[in-house]
């Protein structure tokens, strides 16, 4: 058990001694690691850092909103916002395979990256929220040979960019994370927020990811989370506060590019289906299903199928995994 104040103090140290008077860039998604990393930067260099948050389009209700608030706003960060809606979508035009994807908005990042750490003169370092189990599961892949699934925050990135590489998260575990996310002042809402993949919504919207589908995947997904963190585990005990969302280990909802009939009043309709997914686990490399309340889960369908027009069905994922993966992509 580590002491907070120490640990930072020697991060901010070793982070100083190894940048010296160069700029840093870092890519904020508004995950929890990239999160940590730039708040512990900010601490170190001040205005030497500047975050380059890409809204690519495929990023949860109001995220951008929240990000500008919390580290431009709240911290006095250094962020460049750049929204390239429009290019990742171009991009990922008629694209169905979910690795041709996740390349795609990778390599994208670069792009957007390349440009904008170009216009940052003394910028030689590009700074990542990389934590010890990416790095444990990047060596395995590499050894087996093969690609699971590949996560596109860990390598690929600085060879093309020419930048040195700064991780001060290496060696922390998530849960290190999140004490020094809030050690350093983030909010505690935020610190343990479920994690997010860096391809965001891109592998939550089956096949072909187009505006149209982010766009109603967005809303769907807010009203799940919303409800989660409405809903009491145990509305019995008076001192329980634990809600849903805090008792899963990530939920989120996932766009199916299927058509299904449904009737609303007088009229038939033919819309596009939701698959809800929650799961608790330790580690992330297996986990259980979560066994929702039915009356939670027929609220969320209730507000879905009301409430964002063009989904008409709402399913609840039952898999473990192995063998499904939390993400069905
Ligand atoms: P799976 O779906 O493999 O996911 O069971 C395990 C955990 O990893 C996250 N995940 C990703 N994170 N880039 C990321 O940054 C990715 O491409 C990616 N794919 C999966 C997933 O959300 C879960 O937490």
């Amino acid at each position: 058990d580590w002491n907070m104040p120490d640990y930072i103090a020697e991060a901010v140290a070793s982070i100083r001694a190894q940048v010296g008077d160069d700029e840093v860039i870092l890519g904020l998604s508004g995950g929890v690691d990239s999160s940590v990393a730039a708040a512990l930067i900010h601490r170190a260099i001040g205005d030497k850092l500047t975050c380059v948050f890409v809204d690519h389009g495929l990023l949860r209700l109001d995220e951008g909103k929240m990000v500008m608030e919390m580290f431009s706003k709240n911290l006095g960060v250094k962020v460049i916002q750049v929204n390239a809606e429009q290019q990742f979508m171009g991009h990922l035009a008629g694209v169905t395979d979910p690795e041709a994807k996740r390349k795609i908005i990778g390599r994208e990042f670069v792009e957007v990256f390349q440009v904008e750490s170009a216009k940052l003169s003394n910028a030689k370092w590009l700074a990542q929220g990389t934590i010890y189990p990416d790095v444990i599961e990047s060596a395995g892949k590499g050894k087996k040979g093969h690609t699971i699934k590949s996560h596109h925050n860990v390598g690929g990135l600085p060879d093309t960019l020419n930048l040195k590489l700064l991780e001060p998260l290496r060696e922390l575990f998530k849960d290190e994370v999140r004490k020094l996310g809030v050690a350093l002042g983030l909010p505690h809402g935020m610190v343990y927020r479920h994690p997010f993949p860096g391809p965001g919504l891109g592998v939550r919207i089956l096949g072909e990811v187009k505006k149209e589908f982010a766009d109603l995947l967005r809303r769907a997904d807010a009203i799940f989370i919303e409800e989660l963190r409405n809903t009491l585990v145990d509305t019995a005990a008076a001192d329980s506060k634990l809600n849903w969302y805090d008792a899963t280990s990530q939920a989120f909802a996932v766009f199916l590019p299927v058509k299904s009939v449904g009737v609303m009043g007088d009229g038939r309709t033919y819309e596009y289906v939701v698959a809800l997914r929650a799961v608790q686990t330790l580690d992330f490399m297996t986990a259980q299903w979560a066994h929702l309340p039915h009356d939670l889960l027929g609220k969320v369908s209730n507000r879905i199928i009301n409430e964002v027009r063009g989904i008409n069905r709402v399913v609840y994922d039952i898999s473990g995994k192995p063998p499904a993966t939390i993400e069905w992509e």
